[in-house]
């Protein structure tokens, strides 16, 4: 496969990305090497990713807790505190062998540790390769907040290797099965299509679809000034339903896909309602998203909590809920303020 020229860095594919890292640690001269990875990594990827490493680097593995909870400062200060005692200096390495966790915090991790070293993302869940571990963004959450701590901050080289697909649980499959969704429903009809049958076609061909449509926004707008936020369709409702869950002791925690799955049937009959977007589209939407994902039944008695998770929304302004919506398939709309009636109308048409 191809690789893909990001923009300042390139997103290498199987057995040729392991060369090109090994290239790289090389060419950069690193002194010593820091693979962050979590319990779960550690044990189902980390000894394949170590045997097709060549290298006589010095090597420190980081772990830290698996899940989206751990994703804050203190997770943080507990890597910066481990590499600081095993002596990471500006010439470290450190490689995310991970999901999204992993990517967003060990890039903020190494963007801020002695004002920025280098970085390589591995992302190992089908979420992670399709989105997080590329385009630059890195960050943590607060509290409950998705990523509202973060900066804009490129990793040296992606490497994509689907074989880390097959230590996945069909659930994390389904998670990142979301985003390609996502990608098809704003940008490539044909890869929605696709999503349908994807168990007769290879992963690889939608990771690469997805990767070449998010990296053509990403070059266009890399700061998310205007069109990136494209990016964001499902996860404006998407993210609040997706924190609402992560503090409810009561409730068990939806993966960040089924929370954007919701997400996206809720934006698209907003969309239905201020956009004029095709009915017969918006059923098919609800249809294809229900037939991947349960139907989680959102309580009416939750609806506050979630509209105020949606006020925290980082792609708001002065207080007011900018979604991105969509006039058909394949065409949006940025910043479209939505008052809360219609978002509570479209959170009663996803339980319906
Ligand atoms: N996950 C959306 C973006 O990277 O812009």
């Amino acid at each position: 496969m191809k690789s893909i020229q990001a923009d300042t860095y390139l997103i290498h594919f199987q057995e040729e990305a392991y060369k090109e890292l090994n290239d790289l640690i090389v060419k950069k001269k690193y002194s010593t090497l820091f693979i962050l990875v979590d319990e779960n990594t550690f044990e189902h990827c980390y000894p394949n990713f170590m045997s097709n490493l060549e290298t006589d680097k010095a090597i420190e593995v980081i772990e830290i807790e698996s899940g989206e909870i751990n994703k804050n400062i203190d997770t943080c200060v507990g890597v910066w505190n481990a590499i600081t005692e095993l002596g990471a200096d500006r010439k470290s390495l450190i490689i995310t062998l991970g999901g999204g966790v992993i990517s967003d915090l060990g890039g903020f991790v190494a963007s801020t540790y002695k004002r920025g070293i280098d970085f390589v993302n591995v992302p190992t869940t089908l979420l992670s390769m399709v989105d997080a571990s590329v385009g630059g963004k890195t960050g943590i959450d607060l509290g409950v907040l998705k990523n509202q701590i973060g900066l804009f901050s490129n990793p040296e080289l992606v490497l994509i290797d689907s074989n880390f697909l097959t230590t996945l649980s069909d659930k994390e499959i389904k998670s990142g099965v979301a985003e390609i969704i996502k990608y098809g429903l704003t940008c490539d009809i044909k890869l929605f299509d696709d999503v349908m049958y994807v168990k007769d076609l290879v992963y690889s061909d939608l990771i690469y679809k997805s990767i070449c449509i998010k990296n053509k926004i990403v070059l266009q707008d890399p700061k998310e000034n205007s069109l990136r936020k494209v990016l964001n369709f499902g996860h404006t409702i998407g993210h609040a339903i997706e924190s609402f869950y992560l503090e409810s002791d009561d409730k068990n925690n939806l993966t960040h896909g089924e929370a954007i799955a919701i997400g996206m049937i809720c934006e698209s009959y907003i969309s239905y309602k201020l956009l004029e977007f095709p009915e017969q589209n918006l059923s098919k939407i609800k249809e294809t998203i229900l037939s991947i994902y349960n139907k989680i039944h959102l309580l009416k008695q939750d609806f506050s909590s979630i509209l105020d998770l949606l006020k925290h929304d980082k792609k708001n302004i002065n207080g007011q809920i900018n979604f991105v919506l969509l006039k058909d398939i394949e065409s949006h709309k940025l910043d479209c303020a939505v008052d809360t009636e219609l978002i509570i109308e479209s959170l009663n048409f996803y339980n319906s």
